[in-house]
């Protein structure tokens, strides 16, 4: 990876020009999406002072505070990326970040750590300055429950689940003043500000780095209905399982592995064909530029060892530069296309198998991402970012293999 280049690394995962822009802009009168634009207008403000009469409980932002009383949400989100959102990888860079461009570091945090109580500066007009309601506390809180469902000490939720929006009993007499219920919280566009760069935002040959709602609205699962949350909060849980979940990548995806013929005679090529569809995923496999993921095949011995020279492997992913200058290539499959892998091998023994393997790798860009940043030096983040390239190098995992006999 170019190590005797100083690359000069930008910011993983967005730059600047996307960090700026606040919440994608709805179109339309509909109330729901009226109600998601004022939700979602970036950067989000303070809560102010709560209601008397709220218990400090009550008036509490910590996500612990919430699980003293829905400790089913809490015990799924503290699970989750979005209580890891503020972690080590992104924290690490924010350090030596906010001395070099402060503004860039700022404008991360309106999807990293959504809430104002979480950062320690406040935008105002081009300028950085302290912020009085700053929360140490909360800042690597991630995604909190609040900053989803809290503005100005309101809590907002979801119909409830046979439909109804009000409750038979008065407000007033509910803990946190009830709940004012909107079917905002179940459609996609709830998701869209932080998982869908705007129009302007950091693109690489021709296309924003990050689309997935994009993605989602052009195929068939957004003309069905099937939103977001349908396949990341099934029985509205918390637990936004994703790319790092081997169960969760397998309920997407229909892989098969066939040999040509399952006899083959010493001197002859043999044909194996491993395919993997994308049946039910809701956006580009995968939809970020970070992960990949690597078919291959190989020849086994009667041994069980690799026969040399025999391993072939294909990429599904979007590959960028380090540098984020350059887009390497886009293997990613649309909703319901497919990629195959076809081998040809000649079987030189008897007793041969093939071996295909799927194995799905969720930050190889930041494994090396990181590593380079190591190396220049990453200052003051450095304890930090060493911790994410940990976790990034411990993330890869085997989907599926098989061994198909030969001979
Ligand atoms: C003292 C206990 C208590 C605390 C603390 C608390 N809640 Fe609640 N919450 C409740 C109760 C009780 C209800 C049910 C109200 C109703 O029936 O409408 C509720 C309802 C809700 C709902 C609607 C649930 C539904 O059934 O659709 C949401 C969303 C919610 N709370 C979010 C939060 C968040 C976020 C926090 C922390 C910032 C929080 N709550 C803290 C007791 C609490
Ligand atoms: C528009 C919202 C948005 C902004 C702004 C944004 N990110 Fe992200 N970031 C995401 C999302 C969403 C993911 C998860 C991507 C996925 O898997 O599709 C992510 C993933 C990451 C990850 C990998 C996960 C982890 O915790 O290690 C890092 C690191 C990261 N972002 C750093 C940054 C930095 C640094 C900035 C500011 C320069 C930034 N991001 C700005 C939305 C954003
Ligand atoms: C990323 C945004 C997000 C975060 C963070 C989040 N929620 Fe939610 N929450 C939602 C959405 C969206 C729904 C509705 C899901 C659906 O119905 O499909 C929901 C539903 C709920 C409900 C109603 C559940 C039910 O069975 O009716 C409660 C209660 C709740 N959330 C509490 C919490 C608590 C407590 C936390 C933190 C521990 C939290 N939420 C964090 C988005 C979020
Ligand atoms: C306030 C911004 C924000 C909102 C709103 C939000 N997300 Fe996220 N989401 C993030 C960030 C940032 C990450 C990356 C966290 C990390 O790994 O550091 C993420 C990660 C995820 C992941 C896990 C990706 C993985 O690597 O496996 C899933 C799945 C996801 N979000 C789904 C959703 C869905 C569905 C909604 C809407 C109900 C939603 N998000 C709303 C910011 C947000
Ligand atoms: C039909 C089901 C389905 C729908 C709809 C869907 N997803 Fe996914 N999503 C998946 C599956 C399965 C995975 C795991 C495979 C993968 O990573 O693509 C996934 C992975 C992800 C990831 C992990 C990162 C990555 O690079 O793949 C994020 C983030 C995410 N989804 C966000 C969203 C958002 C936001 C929406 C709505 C705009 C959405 N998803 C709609 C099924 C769905």
């Amino acid at each position: 990876m170019l190590p005797s280049m100083r690359l000069r690394l930008r910011a993983a995962c967005a730059a600047t020009a996307a960090v700026l822009l606040g919440a994608a802009a709805a179109t339309g009168a509909d109330a729901v999406q009226d109600f998601i634009r004022r939700h979602w207008s970036q950067p989000l403000t303070p809560q102010g002072s709560p209601p008397a009469r709220f218990s400090p409980l009550e008036a509490s932002l910590d996500p612990e505070s919430c699980g003293t009383c829905h400790p089913a949400q809490f015990a799924d989100w503290r699970e989750s990326a979005h209580a890891a959102a503020s972690g080590p990888g992104v924290a690490g860079q924010l350090v030596e970040m906010r001395e070099s461009d402060p503004s860039s570091a700022h404008a991360c945090l309106v999807c990293h750590a959504p809430l104002a109580e979480q950062g320690p500066f406040v935008a105002v007009g081009r300028e950085l300055r302290e912020n009085a309601d700053y929360d140490p506390s909360l800042a690597g809180k991630g995604v909190p429950c609040a900053g989803c469902h809290l503005r100005g000490h309101e809590r907002f939720g979801p119909p409830r689940r046979d439909g109804s929006l009000t409750s038979g009993t008065p407000r007033e007499t509910l803990p946190h003043n009830g709940v004012t219920r909107t079917p905002a919280f179940l459609s996609a566009e709830f998701c869209r500000s932080c998982h869908q760069f705007t129009p302007d935002g950091f693109a690489l040959n021709g296309k924003l780095l990050q689309a997935t709602y994009d993605e989602w609205k052009a195929s068939r699962f957004a003309r069905e209905g099937v939103q977001c949350q349908d396949c990341h909060m099934p029985d509205r849980r918390h637990r936004w399982r994703g790319i790092h979940d081997a169960d969760m990548v397998r309920s997407g995806l229909t892989i098969t592995a066939k040999a040509g013929a399952t006899r083959y005679r010493p001197g002859e090529l043999a044909l194996v064909t491993l395919r993997v569809s994308s049946t039910r995923i809701g956006h580009a496999f995968p939809t970020y530029v970070t992960p990949r993921v690597v078919l291959s095949a190989e020849l086994v011995d009667t041994a069980g060892q690799v026969v040399a020279g025999s391993r072939r492997e294909q990429v599904i992913g979007r590959e960028v530069a380090l540098d984020l200058s350059r887009e390497l290539a886009d293997t990613r499959l649309m909703p319901g296309k497919s990629a195959t892998l076809t081998y040809r091998m000649k079987i030189d023994a008897r007793g041969v198998r093939a071996r295909v393997s799927v194995v799905v790798e969720p930050d190889a860009f930041y494994v090396a991402f990181f590593d380079t940043l190591l190396r220049q030096g990453a200052g003051r983040g450095e304890a930090q970012i060493r911790q994410a390239l940990e976790a990034a190098r411990r993330s890869p995992f085997t989907l599926f293999e098989r061994e198909l006999p030969l001979s």
